[in-house]
């Protein structure tokens, strides 16, 4: 693998810039070069623009997340497009009752924690900066797919998959003139609750706005060919951006004591029906864990928490709030929390971890929080080479997308699953 070459041969390869030279963003960023000159480093010498005959694109690259309200006056909407998703939180035949029941009462206790963080969460914002900075580096790394056109799919919040996929359409994808878009996952771990739900909705909103297309002379239907980066655990530069996050944060503790700081990752939790149907989040939780703890040479003990748990029924733990309880009464009270299984600061750091977890400790002194990934540029050099991997690849979606939960009776994740996979590979491949 690329990433693990020395570093004297990865300067020579740089030196003959070749598409075999794109795999050096990581191996250089994690030696510690400015990203800014990696990626010129990376760049072919003759780019191909897109009016040379050899460019594929343009290619929408569209970011899926689950959002978060940008004004408290949003919150409702969000909580109630939250609770009513059953691949989220799965209520049973009284999903649409409960879900409106409980969205409703918890709207003024959420407003308020959107209000104490700002007025809003800040997912919106980062996510549509790193789609935007990932396509800049695209287009100049990747000029055969070029140019690279940035868009954001919400689950809950604005801008919604549909009104994604309007603007798709609006942009000149698909409606009979085709064109190839790559749904990229935000949730660096995969989840059906999360990814999944999230692939099953634009699944529908795809059935919905482009479902009825008809066949061209090229035998395609006209319509966009998806494909879908659905999983990134354990990419290098995503372990780096984590680790060298955390080595800043124990900087900030005395020499003396800093070996002995306890470092609690913690990951959003799932319903404990969700993880015995099967889903594969925590294992890969996990090995993204393990991975940044191998590229930190194990400096420091560690666990996996898990947090935000709702609702009455049981969640996977232990619980984040309680491990911080647990260990400060054990006497340790040097604790560094690090945020796991997200991208960008959202209400759950802001203000559970932040806002709840530390000031309610009273060690706020020694209980810290590394900061998210939010626009790090050795983060974005790690979304350009998830993505520019994958361009190059020319596979519609991972082989392990394909099988299902063993407990899953979803016809909605039958569907989707088989139109992702079943989208035709791309020309050249
Ligand atoms: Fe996992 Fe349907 S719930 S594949």
């Amino acid at each position: 693998m690329a990433f693990r070459l020395p570093t004297s041969q990865l300067y020579r390869a740089a030196a003959t810039p070749t598409a075999s030279a794109r795999p050096l963003l990581f191996s250089l960023a994690s030696s510690r070069h400015p990203p800014r000159q990696l990626r010129l480093l990376a760049t072919p010498a003759h780019p191909v623009t897109q009016n040379n005959a050899g460019s594929k694109g343009p290619t929408a690259m569209v970011f899926l997340n689950m959002g978060g309200p940008s004004t408290v006056d949003e919150v409702g909407d969000f909580l109630s497009r939250l609770f009513a998703d059953g691949d989220l939180i799965p209520l049973g035949r009284l999903q649409n009752y409960l879900g409106v029941f409980i969205s409703a009462r918890r709207t003024p206790k959420i407003k308020e924690q959107y209000a104490a963080i700002g007025g809003g969460s800040p997912i919106r914002k980062w996510s549509e900066y790193q789609c935007t900075e990932m396509c800049k580096i695209l287009d100049k790394v990747s000029p055969e797919t070029a140019p690279h056109k940035p868009y954001v799919a919400f689950r809950y919040a604005n801008p919604l998959t549909e009104e994604m996929y309007r603007k798709l359409l609006a942009d000149g994808f698909g409606n009979g003139k085709g064109g190839r878009a790559v749904a990229f996952t935000q949730y660096p771990q995969y989840s059906c609750s999360t990814t999944g739900s999230s692939l099953n909705e634009l699944w529908k909103w795809r059935q919905r706005l482009e479902g009825k297309a008809g066949p061209l002379e090229d035998g395609s239907d006209g319509s966009i060919r998806w494909s879908v980066i659905d999983r990134w655990p354990v990419h290098p530069g995503l372990v780096e951006t984590f680790a060298s996050n955390i080595e800043k944060k124990l900087a900030e503790y005395p020499e003396e004591r800093r070996k002995d700081v306890v470092l609690l990752f913690s990951a959003h939790s799932l319903p404990m029906s969700v993880v015995n149907r099967g889903d594969t989040y925590p294992a890969e939780v996990a090995a993204t864990v393990y991975a940044v703890m191998q590229r930190l040479k194990f400096s420091n003990t560690y666990r996996l928490c898990w947090q935000s748990q709702v609702g009455p029924q049981p969640w996977l733990g232990p619980q984040t709030s309680t491990s911080v309880e647990e260990y400060i009464a054990k006497g340790q009270k040097d604790l560094v929390l690090i945020p796991i299984a997200f991208t960008s600061d959202h209400i759950e750091t802001l203000y559970e971890l932040d806002k709840e977890v530390i000031s309610e400790s009273g060690h706020a002194d020694t209980v810290k929080r590394v900061e998210s990934l939010n626009g790090n540029p050795i983060f974005i050099d790690a979304l350009v080479d998830v993505a520019k991997t994958h361009l190059d690849s020319g596979i519609t979606c991972s082989s392990q997308m394909g099988l299902r939960c063993p407990g899953c009776k979803s016809d909605r994740c039958l569907e989707s699953k088989r139109f992702f996979a079943g989208q035709q590979t791309l020309p050249g491949h």
